[in-house]
């Protein structure tokens, strides 16, 4: 299994370095000086408190922390344990095992402690995955233990957890009584405010799992939050102005006229500024924002045709002439409706300032073509 990961790992290397691109348009990454700031700024102080990094769906979290990740390596003698979540299938308690854990040969262990960096999990060796499968070693005093054993080195552990919300459904030892996610809060609450041991990262795109760890009292005194939102216009400006630069695009250029227009139609979102690049491939930039504006449209038929419909218009109305939507402004029923919008990735719902938003400019601009017609 490591033998793989480890092949995985250096064609991702391989991919990431390689300039000779054979496409016609690259990857960007744009700005976030801000956020590599400040999250090389934590590094610096002794950990008092988990990192929860929240924002809209694609606002560019796990880039960002990939970003991170790959400058602190470079600068700074860290111990990384990056789990991404997303990318394991995680239903049962071994699941979680499995992310968290790898069996390394005691050679391996060695090579990876000799070079500083350890990007992945905590490396185990056999016997010690047997006792822990056999219930006769508890995971969290291992990892604690391998935590304790880097700072004593003089290495900064650092445990970045992408879509921790993933193990949301998994209880320890599969105890129905046992919650998983509540058991590592406490551990890495420990390990944050009380021990000072590791800095913890944690970062998820669902709204609601990030509200109920502000809304959970002793979370939330022990949490930092920290929102990643769409990139500003001045960056989108610099982008779009500057295709070849950012996107190695050479097929064609844009003036600031239609890069106003793009703005106007998807805002700061990254995802969906890289379709519109590729769309303008075929066709001129009128007709990409008609194609838009339909599919946009379209995405909230399709959401409202439902039998609420009246009241989520109603609420879908009030975008109309604001940007936001305040949790005490809306009654407990018209929470239930906004809760399913949230979780349909039509609306955003900040915790940290109990606000719901469109899920960015293109989802606003879908809701006002809707009542255009
Ligand atoms: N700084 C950036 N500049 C340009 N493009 C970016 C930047 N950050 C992210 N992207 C692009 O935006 C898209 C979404 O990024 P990413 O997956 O990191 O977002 P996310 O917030 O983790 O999404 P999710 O909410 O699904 O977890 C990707 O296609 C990525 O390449
Ligand atoms: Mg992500």
């Amino acid at each position: 299994m490591a033998g793989v990961d480890k092949k995985i790992s250096a064609c991702y290397n391989f991919i990431m370095k390689e300039k000779n691109e054979p496409y016609r348009k690259d990857v960007a990454f744009i700005n976030r000086e801000k956020e590599l700031a400040f999250l090389k700024g934590r590094l610096n102080e002794r950990p008092e408190s988990i990192l929860f990094i929240h924002g809209p769906k694609s606002s560019g979290k796990t880039t960002l922390l990939y970003k991170f990740l790959e400058q602190i390596q470079r600068e700074q003698k860290v111990d990384v344990k990056f789990m991404d979540l997303r990318k394991t299938f995680t239903n049962v308690y071994e699941d979680f095992l499995k992310a968290f854990f790898q069996v390394e040969s005691s050679g391996e262990k060695k090579e990876s402690r000799a070079s500083n960096i350890n990007i992945g999990f905590f490396k185990i060796d056999a016997s010690v995955e047997k006792k822990i499968m056999e219930k006769r070693a508890d995971p969290f005093k291992v990892m604690e233990a391998e935590l304790l054993d880097l700072t004593h080195k003089g290495i900064k552990p650092i445990l970045i957890i992408d879509e921790l919300q993933a193990l949301d459904k998994i209880y320890l030892d599969n105890d129905k009584d046992r919650q998983l996610i509540t058991a590592l809060f406490n551990f890495f609450v420990a390990m944050t405010k009380q021990a000072h041991l590791a800095h913890i990262i944690i970062a998820s795109s669902d709204g609601y799992f990030i509200d109920r760890v502000y809304t959970d009292s002793r979370l939330k005194k022990t949490s930092t939050f920290y929102k990643v939102d769409y990139l500003a216009k001045p960056d989108v400006m610099e982008w779009l102005l500057n295709l070849e630069k950012y996107s190695k695009i050479k097929d064609y250029t844009l003036t600031e006229t239609d890069a106003e227009k793009i703005w106007e139609t998807v805002g700061g979102s990254m995802w969906e500024i890289l379709d519109m690049l590729s769309l303008l491939f075929q066709q001129p930039i009128e007709k990409v924002i008609a194609l838009y504006k339909e599919r946009m449209r379209s995405i909230i038929v399709d959401y409202i045709v439902r039998p609420e419909r009246k009241e989520i218009e109603k609420l879908l109305r009030l975008f109309l002439d604001r940007d936001e939507l305040s949790k005490e402004d809306v009654t407990s029923d018209e929470e239930i409706l906004l809760r399913d919008m949230v979780r349909q990735n039509i609306l955003y719902f900040d915790p940290t300032k109990a606000k719901y938003y469109p899920q960015g400019k293109s989802y606003h601009m879908g809701i006002r073509e809707y009542f255009k017609k």
